[in-house]
This record gives C-alpha cells, sequence and structure tokens, in this order.
C-alpha cells in the first residue's frame, strides 16, 4: 500500500478500567481505519494493570501489575496513563518522560495540578503529553482550542463539564429524583470520580477549567486559583423558583478575559432556559467558546464513559504516531501558546467579578421588609430585576426571590451580610449567579 513500511508504533497501557478498557478496545476494533490514518499500525504492546478487565480480550499481550515496568519498558514509543490520581501517576509520567517516552494522558487532575512541572520535563526532553481526554470526554475541545481557534482571541468561554453534575441536576429538575439516588446510578453507570465529591462540588470542573482556561489564553496551569463551588446546596426550591423566571440551573465551568485579568470560576448559575447550554442534558457535555473573530461556538458530546473518552485517548495516540518524526519545535505547544510566551495574566479574586445574582430568603410576611431588604440593595448600587413572594399557608415566614442586574460580587457580599442581619430575615440567603451567555 505504501512505498516505504513504517514500523509499528508500540503503546503500553497503564490502568485498565474504564478509561482503559475503552481505549484498548477502540484501538482493536478499529485498527485498520487508524492505520490508514496513520500510515502505520499501532500495537499494544503492553498492560500495566492489576487486574484484568472482562472487556477486554487481553490473551495474546504481555501483561504486568508493575505499570513502572511499562514506563522502562525500550520497546515502547507511548506510554497511556489512564490509573488516575496524582501521586503515582505523576511519578509513572515523569519517568516515562526520562526515558524519552511521548505521554496520553485522560487525567484532569495530574495535568491541571502538575502539567507546568510536567510540560518543562517533556519540552526539555522533546517528547509530547497529550490529553484530550481530561477535558469533556470525547469532545475534542483541546483540539479545538489549541488548533481550529488559534487565530482568534478567546473572550470568554463557559461549560458543563462535568457529566456526573449535570446528570444529577437534569434528574432532580425533571423528575424531583433526591440527590442520594441520582448520584448512585451515576457512579453506577461509571461515570463518578472514584472520590463523588469531586463531582459533586465541582473540582473536577474545576480540573478541567483550568486546563481550558491555560490553552485559551496563554497562561501557566493555576488551578489554586480557580473559585470552586459544588451544586449540593441547590434546593429543589431553587429550581422551581428559577423555572418561574425562565431560567435553568446549571454547574458552570467559566472562564473570561478582562481588562483587568481571566475570571476563572465554577459554581452553578443560572442560565436562560432558551439559551443552547440549558438544553444539555444528562450526563451530556457541552462547552461554548467565543472567539473574536468567529463569534460563539459550541460543541456538544458525553464528557464520560469508556468508548467517548477513549475516544478521545486513541485520537491523541494518532496525533502523536503521526508526528513522531516531526521536529519538536514544529508540534503544537502543549499550552497552545510557545512555553516562552505565556503570560502573568492576573486571575480575578471573586470580589472583583461582575453578574447578576439570584437570591431566594426566608422573611417574615410583615410590613416594610421587602422595603429594608430593596433599600440595602440600592445603597450597595444593586439593581433589581425582578422580584418574587409567595404566601405560605399556615406561617408568617415566606420565601422571597430577588433577581438582580449586574453588579461586583463585592457589594453582593456587602448586601448579603446586611440582609441576613435583619431581624426579620431567618437563616441565610441563597445566592447563585446568574449568567447571560451574551
Ligand atoms: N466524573 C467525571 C464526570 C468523569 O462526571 O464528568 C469524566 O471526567
Amino acid at each position: 500500500m505504501w512505498g516505504i513500511v513504517l514500523k509499528p508504533v508500540k503503546v503500553g497501557i497503564c490502568g485498565l478500567g474504564t478509561v482503559g478498557s475503552g481505549t484498548f478496545n477502540i484501538l482493536r476494533n478499529n485498527a485498520e481505519e487508524i492505520t490508514r490514518r496513520v500510515g502505520r499500525s499501532i500495537v499494544v504492546e503492553q498492560i500495566g494493570a492489576r487486574q484484568v478487565n472482562p472487556t477486554c480480550d487481553t490473551t495474546d499481550i504481555n501483561t504486568t501489575g508493575d505499570i513502572f515496568e511499562v514506563a522502562n519498558n525500550p520497546d515502547i514509543d507511548i506510554v497511556v496513563e489512564l490509573i488516575g490520581g496524582t501521586s503515582v501517576a505523576r511519578e509513572l509520567v515523569l519517568t516515562a518522560i526520562e526515558n524519552g517516552k511521548h505521554v496520553v494522558t485522560a487525567n484532569k487532575a495530574l495535568i491541571a495540578e502538575y502539567g507546568n512541572e510536567i510540560f518543562a520535563k517533556a519540552q526539555a526532553k522533546g517528547v509530547m503529553v497529550a490529553f484530550e481526554a481530561a477535558v469533556a470526554g470525547g469532545i475534542p475541545i483541546i483540539k479545538m482550542l489549541r488548533e481550529g481557534l488559534s487565530s482568534n482571541k478567546i473572550e470568554w468561554l463557559a461549560g458543563i463539564i462535568n457529566g456526573t453534575g449535570n446528570f444529577i441536576m437534569t434528574e432532580m429538575s425533571e423528575k424531583g429524583r433526591a440527590f442520594d439516588d441520582v448520584l448512585k446510578e451515576a457512579q453506577e453507570l461509571g461515570y463518578a470520580e472514584a472520590d463523588p465529591t469531586f463531582d459533586v462540588e465541582g473540582i473536577d470542573a474545576a480540573h478541567k477549567l483550568t486546563i481550558l482556561a491555560s490553552i485559551a489564553y496563554g497562561i501557566p496551569l493555576q488551578f489554586e486559583k480557580t473559585y470552586t463551588e459544588g451544586i449540593s446546596r441547590i434546593t429543589a426550591e431553587d429550581v422551581s423558583f428559577a423555572s418561574e423566571l425562565g431560567y435553568s440551573i446549571k454547574h458552570l465551568g467559566v472562564a473570561r478575559r478582562t481588562k483587568a485579568g481571566v475570571e476563572l470560576r465554577v459554581h452553578p448559575t443560572l442560565i436562560s432556559q432558551k439559551a443552547l447550554l440549558a438544553n444539555v442534558n444528562g450526563v451530556m457535555n457541552a462547552v461554548m467558546v467565543k472567539g473574536d473573530a468567529v463569534g460563539p461556538t459550541l460543541t456538544y458530546g458525553a464528557g464520560a464513559g469508556a468508548m467517548p473518552t477513549g475516544s478521545s485517548v486513541v485520537a491523541d495516540i494518532i496525533d502523536v504516531a503521526r508526528t513522531l518524526t516531526a521536529d519538536p519545535t514544529n508540534r503544537v505547544p502543549h499550552l497552545a501558546f510557545q512555553s516562552d510566551q505565556l503570560s502573568d495574566a492576573q486571575i480575578l479574586p471573586m470580589d472583583e467579578i461582575e453578574c447578576g445574582f439570584f437570591l431566594n430568603m426566608t422573611i417574615q410576611d410583615r410590613a416594610g421588609v421587602l422595603a429594608n431588604i430593596t433599600q440595602i440593595l440600592s445603597t450597595n448600587g444593586i439593581s433589581i430585576e425582578s422580584v418574587i413572594q409567595r404566601e405560605r399557608e399556615g406561617s408568617d415566614l415566606v420565601p422571597l426571590v430577588v433577581m438582580t442586574h449586574d453588579v461586583k460580587e463585592r457589594n453582593m457580599n456587602a448586601a448579603i451580610a446586611a440582609i441576613e442581619a435583619l431581624p426579620d430575615v431567618a437563616g441565610s440567603v441563597q445566592r447563585i449567579r446568574v449568567e447571560n451567555l451574551a
């Protein structure tokens, strides 16, 4: 078929769990198509896994329980790290790089927290570290940001980048199911992290957002500066009031470039029910990217699961195989921008963020209470968009919901503290940020 027959590219897979099995089976099932795409075959030379996976036929493959044997195997060109976690995974990846091997990983925590160190070492060794599967599973969002949109200044991006969280929010709002019950189902389906608080408290989404923002703006990975708020405090009442006002509550990761710096935040967010992202339901992920030239774009797909995530891992293996012989200086940089051109743009503290707010509180149904609350909002420069007050039969305590126009978070913090100090306000004020995605 080809004039020169190139040697097969040899891959070592470390970890044969959900993503490992998807990767292995795609490499097997689509071997012929992959060879036609790359111009040479890709073979699994060795697997490092503690246990066999019944979904994979590994009978003819050299398998070891010691993943470091794979990283040190002189026959292997690409080490695929799919063990998860950060301590052993970091050591494994650094060992593989030290041995001059290219690395493909699906590990968002590893890249978000140790990516700066890993990329510096990879650069020094002239090897590639590819991580498409680390963000939004099967959606090629890294490729899109790093290559397809490379002519643009990225203004903002907003994504539903945790399938488990989106599945929970969708089931709660559409079927009124209990939080724990939905989480259990997501775990059984293999979507949730080993520690599901990573999904529910936004840590997983913050890892992914950190990576996206670095590629979008050419800034070092700064996971520790990403504001992270989970969905566990969202109530059925919040969902119902938001819906009455024409909004859905989604767990969004938002990165935005402003004159003062970069906003980097994960939190529950009200978005119009008419927004495309509001219709991304179940375990699905989607990322909107607004570039100055292209305008708004939207990518949608499965954010987790064996085959969708395996799809991205194998695409990375193909990319690495295609450019094995390329001069390292002519490869796409790890963080999209040349490593000596990364910017030191400030990550803005939350006080500086400006957006609309949905406030849900419980108040005494008495003359003058609403006037006191609106007075506090006005004193803090906050303009009200709408108000809902409902009767509650047999009780003087009633729910009050206020939607505001855009205001700095600092002003809202001051207003909420003053409102909570009013004797006629019971408990704390629930605050959910609002984005218009325009
Ligand atoms: N726990 C993650 C999710 C898996 O639910 O999206 C994919 O990163």
